[in-house]
């Protein structure tokens, strides 16, 4: 699959949130952390993309949900995937999208073709993937129980799980995590560091 495509996709996403993190006064952390190292998508994002691309269709319903930028769903958009989805809760980020999406339709025109939704997360509709990737923000410990019930609903879920609801930065709490999702009748399979597939037990 093409690494080169994916390259060349992640130095013109970087590029533009570069100037997005220039033209405004005071920008995210995350972001400004993200071009500072170099990338739009970093080392777990690619891995993920490379994942998808080599396990589903290009008709699979992909949906990512904190999108952010999008930079996920573009990607996997520009790579030909057809029927892609990013939801995020903030207008700001979903303008930045927009933004990058035409930028990167420039050279790939597929990636304008994915759907953006000023929404909250996907509690009842069915995709055959979500993508959960350093969603944190609304979503706290309470109700991770919530979430991971919700994701039963859907065919399968890649997350980080390093990042999901709080961050869970040691062992421990990581090996707790996956007992929890276990708990929920999910079963996990390991992607990349701390990148998992999880589905419904059959
Ligand atoms: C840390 S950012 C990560 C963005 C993107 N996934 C990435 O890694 O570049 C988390 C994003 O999730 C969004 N978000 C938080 N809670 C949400 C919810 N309930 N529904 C939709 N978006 C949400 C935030 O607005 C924010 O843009």
């Amino acid at each position: 699959m093409g690494m080169q495509k994916i390259k060349k996709i992640n130095e013109i996403m970087t590029e533009q949130i570069k100037h997005i993190c220039e033209t405004r006064e005071a920008f995210d952390n995350y972001y400004s952390t993200k071009i500072s190292q170099g990338m739009a998508l970093g080392e777990s994002e690619i891995e993920i993309i490379k994942f998808i691309s080599e396990e589903f269709g290009k008709n699979a319903a992909i949906c990512e949900p904190g999108c952010g930028m999008g930079q996920i769903p573009i990607a996997l958009s520009a790579l030909g995937f057809n029927n892609v989805t990013g939801i995020e809760v903030r207008k700001d980020r979903l303008d930045d999208s927009e933004h990058l999406k035409s930028m990167v339709s420039n050279k790939f025109k597929n990636a304008g073709k994915f759907k953006l939704l000023l929404d909250r997360f996907p509690n009842s509709n069915l995709y055959d993937l979500l993508i959960t990737f350093n969603f944190v923000s609304t979503y706290n410990n309470e109700n991770t129980d919530k979430l991971l019930e919700s994701f039963k609903s859907h065919g399968c879920v890649i997350m980080d799980i390093s990042r999901f609801g709080i961050r869970r930065d040691t062992e421990e709490e990581l090996h707790e995590f996956l007992k929890k999702i276990n708990s929920h009748g999910l079963a996990f399979e390991r992607i990349f560091k701390t990148i998992y597939m999880v589905r419904k037990v059959d």
